[in-house]
């Protein structure tokens, strides 16, 4: 075994995003572009001797090849240990579960989460600190930085390695482990939730059906669920991992989950409805007639939280990301803790979770979590609703309801127009941009503005500013428009807006969601001209 030093050119575009760098498939396999990314990560991190990288992806296409380079690089690195997941395999609350457990240095994620998969599709990489969180804005532009100017990259002469067998092995001077993937995860879960009663439920005829997209969830629920808490078998359905997820949008939502959608519709629905997405952070909770949204999903959570074994001291504070509705923060406001709004990114609450000002966290974009780790946790949120349901009796129906009743309804939808051409994204955001000044206390359409603005965040702890998070538009009765760019989009520019309108009256708590919002709709697209300058009369995914 020989370590080479390769030289190299530089890629442009190489910048994280919101959650890491996705490209499409095809572009990582450019020669030396994966070579180059992981170069500059290891070139910001310094010298490594005596520390350990936990690495692991959620199985898509070119995972298995990006890991066995990554191996070779790492070992080129000076890495003490690398534990990597059976078959390449780690989901991202998994690996940061590890990460944590085992006192790495940090982790490297190979994912791009909900995006497709498949040579056609998406890949992506992800940097995680030693808190096992995603690595913060200063660490992903200083990863940018070393993209744009490096020259070289190291990496060993090895063979691959076999990563489908449980043992330990070494690459040059570098220890590698083949870890289980599941049992670190499963064994935090059984510390968090009552998992008896969760048994008791299933024992006693509980049915549910848990939608693993044939993305990385599978392993996790087949042993959580059916494994150690005796669920039937064929509760968990597309419980194996493919490398193109079947073909299908591994994006848990009413859109890409249609079918169980309308199984928990049907007349003989199973009582509990769950999906995952690609790397099996994100949740989607659906009761029999009902998909909850993941803004209640997080305020019902709060506001239940001392159900679970792990949270029964309460909670410290929750965190939520600018365009999620502000249900949760009801619910903070009622256990008089703080509510935190931060720009979207998980990477936004790490410093939170790590001073201790907040347990809970959660993203409009299914993505809800706590401070068990430093990733939102899809799994999680499936087994906090199940110790939920079993320790209320009660169903997923009855709980939304109950909850709306007490706090009020927060009517929420979020409508993307995908693949638009960047100019006229960026013309959009600019032009919304300019009439902000005027807006406060103009009356449109019966809504009177409160203020209006481009979100800027200034983190608590560290007193870090992130600016230009997103146009929202707040009313005085609460009801808001809010206007982004996606970050994590792979073509042209994705414009998401996000839509609110508060009502505290049961009796007005059946309105279908787009009806409720369609006044706020119609407001946002004549702010922003949205319709005449994408050229679309209607949004690619409402969800
Ligand atoms: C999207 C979601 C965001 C989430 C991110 C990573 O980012 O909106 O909440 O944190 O994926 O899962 P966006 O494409 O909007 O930048
Ligand atoms: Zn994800």
């Amino acid at each position: 075994m020989t370590i080479h030093t390769v030289n190299t050119t530089t890629f442009a575009g190489q910048r994280p995003g919101t959650s890491g760098l996705r490209k499409k498939v095809s572009e990582f396999q450019q020669p030396a572009y994966l070579e180059n990314f992981v170069q500059s990560i290891f070139n910001t991190l310094g010298d490594c001797a005596g520390q350990t990288l936990v690495l692991g992806g959620d199985g898509r296409y070119f995972n298995r090849h990006a890991i066995q380079v990554i191996l070779r690089m790492a070992a080129a690195h000076g890495f003490a240990r690398v534990l990597v997941g059976q078959g390449g395999i780690l989901s991202t609350p998994a690996l940061s579960c590890v990460v944590r457990k085992r006192a790495a240095s940090g982790g490297i994620v190979l994912s791009a989460s909900h995006n497709p998969g498949g040579p056609d599709g998406d890949f992506g990489i992800k940097y995680n600190i030693a808190n096992g969180g995603p690595a913060p804005e200063k660490i992903t532009e200083a990863i940018y930085g070393q993209t744009q100017v490096l020259s070289e990259y190291r990496i060993s002469d090895a063979g691959d390695l076999d990563l489908d067998t449980l043992g330990r092995a070494r690459i040059e001077q570098m220890d590698v482990e083949v870890i289980d993937p599941v049992a670190d995860y499963a064994a935090l879960m059984t510390d968090l939730f009552d998992f008896a009663a969760i048994k008791a439920l299933f024992a006693g005829g509980f049915t549910m059906r848990f939608d693993g997209m044939h993305a990385v969830s599978g392993p996790y629920a087949h042993a959580i669920l059916e494994g150690l808490l005796g669920a039937p078998r064929g509760t968990v359905i597309n419980g194996t991992p493919l490398e193109d997820f079947g073909g299908h949008h591994p994006d848990p939502n009413p859109v890409n989950a249609a079918e169980l959608v309308a199984l928990m519709s049907a007349p003989d629905a199973p009582d509990f409805g769950a999906a995952s997405d690609g790397d099996a952070d994100r949740n989607m909770i659906v009761g029999r007639g009902i998909a909850v949204t993941p803004s209640d999903s997080l305020a019902i959570i709060a506001a239940n939280a001392a159900v679970a074994p792990g949270y029964r001291g309460g909670i410290k504070g929750i965190a939520r990301s600018m365009p999620t509705s502000t249900a949760p923060d009801r619910v903070a406001h009622a256990l008089k803790v703080p509510c935190y709004e931060t720009p979207t990114g998980w990477k936004y609450f790490g410093n939170l979770m790590d001073a201790g000002m907040v347990t809970l966290c959660g993203e409009e974009s299914y993505g809800t979590g706590s401070d068990h780790i430093r990733e939102k946790d899809g799994l999680w949120a499936v087994l906090f609703w199940l110790n939920l349901l079993a320790a209320s009796g009660k169903s997923v129906d009855t709980l939304v309801r109950e909850h709306w009743a007490r706090f009020g309804r927060n009517y929420y939808s979020r409508h993307d127009y995908e693949a638009v051409e960047s100019s006229a994204a960026e013309g959009l955001m600019a032009h919304l941009r300019e009439q902000l000044p005027a807006l406060a206390d103009q009356v449109i359409d019966g809504y009177t503005v409160d203020f209006a603005d481009d979100f800027v965040y200034k983190d608590p702890v560290d007193g870090s500013i992130a600016s230009k998070q997103g146009v929202r538009i707040v009313m005085t009765d609460g009801s808001r428009i809010v206007f982004r760019l996606s970050g994590t989009g792979t073509e042209g520019a994705t414009i998401r807006l996000y839509l609110e309108r508060y009502e505290r009256d049961v009796a007005m708590h059946d309105i279908p969601a787009q009806e409720a919002l369609a006044g706020l709709a119609t407001i946002a697209d004549r702010l922003a001209g949205l319709h005449q300058r994408t050229g679309r009369d209607r949004p690619t995914v409402t969800t």
